[in-house]
């Protein structure tokens, strides 16, 4: 079939597998010309590891520390006439470079908040690799089945306490409008915390430690974000600022539990991401900082943001640097003064008339369509293609 993208609303429903896999490729490259990292871990576990930061936390470890790595996700393959998600063509991507780099990789598609696939992960590092060294935690997911009562949580993203109004993007007409959001109930602050919480975190390195899975010297890592005043009522002092405090809660936990300097949180960049767009007030700041970033020459993607939290942190071979709270900050470029100082002065005065000159509203809309492997060079989307593409490890 000839694929072409097909966006409903944040979502792009097709993905282009020879897209998705230059776009891996030349993360690859990326990692690859910043030279090796020989203080890597080299047995890593990546939850959510199909794209955004943790296809990026794959790729590092991998083709910079030559680590071997196990990935789960949750992807749908491609059938005739029906693309897969783009993370599967990621994942399919990564494994035939690692193939070819002689990397051990096998995936894992399924429900990672789920008994099954804990279980299905551990016995592969047992038989594989014997233990793990990093885990990475990196899943961004709506929803979560508690595995133990089978309850179905959905998180939300909702300011607490009171409503918001803020300017917001329609990414698909250009239009900048105006938002107002109701606040969460507290039963819908709870059911966020459960899905994008740390609890899930916390029972995968339970499950991990019981089984004798973690390296002695093992770390952990979560994802999280901060971000500028402007959306803390959406992000930071919302349900999914609850979650992340939640993550912060966990990550002291394992630090008691396993030994301090065990589990660490890394407040990460704002971008891009599936994930991202579907928050509102945040596509049109992302549109604004991308700008302000590219000029000043601080701009990162997921991979560049990656690569210097290993580099400069996980890898570093010494501790990472940390904040008053703990945290390891990669959104340090992000939150400077001036940066941020300009970003708030272009959200005043941004309108729909000014978007395109005052904002880096198309390489926003760019950078969505390579996520699904839209708009790479070097591919040739006349081309049929198949959308079927097995992963190597089969699994
Ligand atoms: P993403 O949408 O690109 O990736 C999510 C990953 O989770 C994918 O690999 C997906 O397959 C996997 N996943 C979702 N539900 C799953 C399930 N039930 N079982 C197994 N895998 C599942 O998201 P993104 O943006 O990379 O987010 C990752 C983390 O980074 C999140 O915790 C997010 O809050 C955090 N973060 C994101 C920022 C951003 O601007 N995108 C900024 C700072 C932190």
């Amino acid at each position: 079939m000839i694929v072409a993208p097909k966006i409903r609303g944040f979502i792009c429903t097709t993905a282009h597998p020879e897209g998705c896999a230059a776009n891996v490729r030349s993360q690859i490259d990326y990692v690859k010309g910043r030279g090796p990292l020989p203080h890597s871990p080299k047995k890593v576990l990546v939850i959510g590891a199909s794209t955004g930061y943790g296809l990026a936390s794959r790729i590092v470890p991998a083709f910079g520390g030559g680590a071997a790595t196990i990935g789960v996700f949750f992807e749908k393959p491609g059938i005739e006439n029906k693309t897969a998600s783009a993370g599967w063509y990621n994942s399919v991507a990564f494994e035939e470079a690692a193939a070819e780099a002689g990397l051990y990789a096998k995936s894992f598609n399924g429900d990672a908040f789920s008994k099954e696939i804990k279980e299905a992960v551990i016995r592969a590092i047992q038989a594989d690799l014997g233990q793990v060294d990093c885990i990475v935690y990196s899943l961004a997911s709506p929803r979560r089945t508690d595995p133990e009562t089978g309850e179905v949580y959905k998180s939300v993203l909702k300011p607490i306490g009171q409503s918001y109004s803020q300017k917001n993007l329609n990414t698909d007409t250009a239009e900048v409008n105006s938002i107002s959001i109701d606040p969460a109930s507290d039963e819908e602050i709870a059911h966020t915390v459960k899905v994008m919480g740390g609890e899930d975190w916390e029972l995968w390195l339970d499950a991990l430690a019981d089984a004798g899975a973690l390296a002695d010297g093992f770390t952990t890592v979560a994802y999280s974000y901060i971000g500028p005043d402007l959306t803390y009522p959406i992000y930071t002092n919302g349900t999914i600022g609850r979650a992340k405090e939640h993550l912060e809660e966990s990550a002291a936990r394992m630090n008691s539990r396993f030994g301090a300097g065990t589990a660490y949180v890394s407040v990460n960049k704002a971008l891009v991401t599936q994930a991202s767009s579907a928050i509102p007030v945040v596509p049109l700041y992302i549109s604004l900082l991308y700008k302000v970033m590219k000029e000043a020459g601080l701009h990162e993607g997921c991979i560049e943001q990656i690569q210097r939290l290993f580099a400069d942190h996980l890898a570093s071979g010494g501790a990472p640097s940390l904040d008053e709270k703990g945290r390891v900050r990669i959104d340090d470029w992000e939150m400077r003064a001036d940066i941020q100082a300009a970003v708030a002065s272009a959200w005043e005065t941004v309108t729909t008339e000014n978007l395109s000159s005052d904002s880096d509203f198309s390489g926003y809309k760019k950078e969505f369509l390579r996520l699904f492997g839209f708009g790479l060079e070097g591919v040739d989307y006349e081309a049929e293609t198949n959308p079927e593409k097995a992963l190597p490890s089969g699994l």
